[in-house]
């Protein structure tokens, strides 16, 4: 058998390893990118040894430095994978070995691949958690200084699409920080569950060793041990997580990127993007395309996608681990550079945007959208809110026919749909007026909406 195709399990096998199933099973090419964590959590398990005393300590310190010394070949991209190496922990194990010796193999002492993979997910999701934790913060604040910049900017509110009422443009950017503050509660959540070491399982039935657990979850920074072997080699349930979380985030920047697309749209015409974060056509010369939008939107499916791919492999497996688990791997790195990419060029993108406060202050008001302020000034008048609504549809109509507003409708015109109609009502009429009376908690009124940025920290 040549040397290089050596399998660590060889031993029990008559033949070598058919060149097309290394092909299909390795899964090095992309979990390689487990590096740091394989070789944190193998650290943290040799000097475990050590201090146990079931490998000797000075074969532990050749371990150790051996494996800082395979860290910094991954680092600077000088480590030299063979076709042996069927993932990123038999490759650590294989150069390991070349440099320390024999000693090396005992490393893998009271450890199995299974609980081993189990540790490098965890660690690498806990890392990544964090930096999107950051980009979220980041996001939200650029939405709040977008906020803050337009602060009495008055934009129509939509429902259906279609024109409703008045509210505070920085009302309308909030809501999307609200949606990320949950999103990063989500990820927190994600980040309890997480907080479990598997790393002791074995192979699923627990280890014969007198190992320290304890000492191995101090060492790597977890506050919890898994409780049950089988369960904890097999349970991917903190990926699953972590991609619903990325699913529903994608769905959240999904939403801010097509409101951008029809903010930026001729049709709109509130906003303007940035040259620097458009594009243009081929064939068009006047096209300025809001294509970083359009990605952000599109990339939401493969953020459901990755999920759904997780869930359906984990369905039926039978305990415990099975090979099928190493399908999980993809999926969430595919997550993790999506949800990072897109967070990241909208933070870059939003301060840089150009709101065009006349367009949105003119559609304001535009679609009669103070015909709710005229039902509830009926109603503070005693008129019930289903009768004032009754009056003010038939003032529309009329307003329709004649081709008048609202606000310009006099009052004797308007006391014939209602003698409780009295000069007062004109003060009602004005978008500002109706954000600003919009006062109960949660509402677009001015003082809502700056207890809001001070939740966002602006
Ligand atoms: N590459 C494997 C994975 O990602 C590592 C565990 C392999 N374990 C095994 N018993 N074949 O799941």
């Amino acid at each position: 058998m040549p040397q290089q195709t050596r399998k660590a399990w060889a031993g029990r096998m008559a033949e070598p390893t058919d060149r097309l199933v290394e092909k299909f099973t390795t899964s090095f090419p992309f979990d390689q990118r487990l590096y740091a964590h394989d070789i944190a959590g193998s650290i943290a398990h040799c000097e475990m040894l050590a201090h146990q005393r079931i490998i000797p300590r000075a074969h532990a310190k050749r371990i150790v430095t051996g494996l800082r010394q395979i860290e910094a070949e991954f680092k600077t991209g000088k480590f030299r994978p063979s076709p042996a190496d069927e993932d990123i922990h038999m490759a650590v194990e294989r150069r390991l070995i070349e440099k320390v010796g024999g000693i090396g193999g005992k490393l893998h002492t009271a450890r199995s691949r299974n609980d081993q993979v189990a540790l490098d997910l965890r660690l690498f999701l806990r890392a990544e958690i964090r930096d999107i934790r950051e980009l979220l913060t980041r996001l939200r604040h650029a939405l709040a200084t977008l906020a803050t910049r337009h602060a009495d900017v008055i934009v129509p509110g939509y429902t259906h699409l279609q024109p409703a009422q008045p509210v505070l443009f920085a009302h309308h950017c909030l809501a999307y920080a609200e949606m990320l503050w949950r999103d990063t509660g989500r990820f927190d959540d994600c980040l309890k569950r997480l907080d479990v070491l598997p790393l002791g399982s074995g192979a699923l039935a627990g280890t014969t060793f007198p190992i320290d657990r304890r000492y191995v979850a101090r060492r790597l920074g977890f506050r919890a041990l898994s409780a049950n072997s089988m369960d904890a080699v097999s349970d991917r349930d903190f990926a699953a997580e972590f991609l619903a979380a990325c699913a529903i985030l994608g769905m959240h920047l999904s939403r801010l990127a097509e409101d951008l697309v029809l903010w930026s749209s001729q049709e709109f015409g509130f906003v303007e993007l940035p040259d620097a974060f458009a594009t243009g056509s081929s064939i068009m010369p006047q096209k300025k395309n809001p294509d970083v939008a359009e990605l952000v939107r599109g990339k939401t499916g493969r953020l459901y996608g990755n999920l759904l791919s997780l869930l359906t492999t984990l369905k039926g497996l039978p305990m415990t681990y099975n090979r099928d688990l190493q399908e999980d791997k993809e999926p969430v790195f595919d997550s993790v550079d999506t949800v990072k990419g897109s967070l990241d060029i909208l933070s870059a993108m939003l301060p840089q945007l150009r709101v065009k406060r006349d367009r949105m202050r003119a559609a304001a008001t535009a679609g009669f959208t103070l015909a709710t302020e005229l039902a509830d000034y009926l109603a503070t008048k005693g008129v019930p809110f289903r009768d004032a609504h009754g009056v003010v549809g038939a003032i529309v109509r009329y307003c329709l026919t004649e081709r008048r507003t609202l606000e310009e409708l006099t009052l004797p015109e308007l006391r014939r749909f209602s003698p409780r109609f009295r000069a007062d009502v004109k003060k009602w009429l004005s978008a500002a007026a109706a954000v600003r009376r919009r006062r109960a908690v949660g509402g677009t009124s001015p003082d809502n909406v700056r207890r809001q940025l001070r939740r966002h920290g602006a």
